[in-house]
């Protein structure tokens, strides 16, 4: 159980989720947090994090240090997205275990179910089928960070704790339109739109596929709150058991981003659609006492306030 005087070290501190942990550590008055910068600690470098956990021995750790990125940097980046993930998961796990570290959160991803999962995806259904390919790299590189933090579990007596994580999006996001997820890549395209007085949305794919999301608060207080949670199972979804079109969110965004106006919605239907639906069940972290609080509607309110401070250009 993390207490007042615990020493937390949150990896990836300045991303998405890293940020997002922080944050709400430090709202919940836990003060002695933990982060190093990517240009002192380059978490691929296993000695430098050998040397970096047996210094500063924290007693927990949340993993939100990855290679993130949508369907298109997944695809064109696809050796960069196994030998990252796999390497910075691999160090920071063993070198836990080397230093007598026994809690962490290991985040993984609901790309890790089959392409053609049954919907809603429970925990169960890992590795049960083919993967979607455009993002095989980076699930493979979850999984075997899942089957890591279990052995680890079985062999060692560890307390290494998997959350699989739907969709997130808020502030800190990546909105770059190539590289970033479809949520906040469709926030910038439609800030375009209107900055630009365009009057036509053009959406990757069919528009048909269904996804669900996040906020990221939510996946913060799903970390916290597991860290502090006895649970026997391997992983544990975190989603908010809802999804919607990925044309249903753009009409979403385009009437909160530009209420009045008609928007036009094209689709490229050379670009892929990915995976056709996924939507995560939820019943174990409900079993747990834990659900996602923040409105889908505030969610984007929050994250487009974020987002205008950055790129109001
Ligand atoms: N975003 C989502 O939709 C989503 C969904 C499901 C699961 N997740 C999982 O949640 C975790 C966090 O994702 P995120 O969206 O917060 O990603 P993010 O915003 O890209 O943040 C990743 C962080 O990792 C750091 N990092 C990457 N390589 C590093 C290295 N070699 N050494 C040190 N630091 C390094 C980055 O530092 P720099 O910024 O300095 O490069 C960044 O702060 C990941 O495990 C991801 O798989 C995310």
């Amino acid at each position: 159980m993390i207490n007042q005087n615990s020493k937390i070290y949150v990896a990836g501190h300045k991303g998405l989720v890293g940020s997002s942990i922080v944050r709400n550590l430090k709202k919940k008055g836990y003060k002695n947090i933990l982060v190093a910068d990517k240009s002192k600690l380059d978490l691929t470098d296993q000695g430098k994090v050998l040397k970096f956990l047996k210094k500063n021995k924290p007693h927990f750790i949340f993993i939100a240090a990855a290679k993130v990125g949508g369907i298109y940097s997944n695809n064109k980046y696809k050796a960069e997205f196994i030998y990252s993930n796999l390497t910075i998961q691999n160090n920071i796990i063993h070198a836990a275990y080397l230093s007598k570290i026994k809690d962490l959160i290991f985040l993984g991803s609901s790309c890790v179910y089959p392409k053609f999962c049954k919907q809603p995806i429970k925990e169960k259904y890992l590795l049960s089928g083919e993967l979607e390919k455009t993002n095989e790299p980076y699930a493979i590189a979850k999984i075997a960070g899942i089957k890591m933090c279990e052995s680890y579990n079985l062999q060692y007596k560890t307390n290494y704790k998997c959350l699989m994580p739907t969709n997130t999006f808020g502030p800190n996001d990546n909105y770059d339109e190539l590289n970033s997820h479809f949520f906040p890549s469709l926030i910038r395209k439609i800030h375009k739109i209107k900055r630009n007085k365009k009057k036509e949305l053009i959406l990757w794919g069919n528009g048909l596929a269904k996804r669900e999301v996040i906020y990221v608060d939510d996946i913060a207080d799903a970390c916290i709150y597991f860290m502090n949670k006895k649970f026997k199972e391997t992983i544990i979804n975190i989603g908010t058991g809802e999804d919607f079109s990925i044309k249903d969110y753009a009409r979403i965004i385009l009437k909160m981003i530009i209420p009045n106006k008609k928007i036009l919605i094209k689709y490229d239907k050379s670009k892929p659609n990915g995976t056709p639906r996924k939507v995560l069940n939820i019943s174990l972290a409900k079993k747990y006492g834990w659900k996602a609080k923040v409105n889908l509607k505030d969610a984007i309110r929050m994250t487009y306030n974020d987002f205008l401070s950055k790129n109001n250009k």
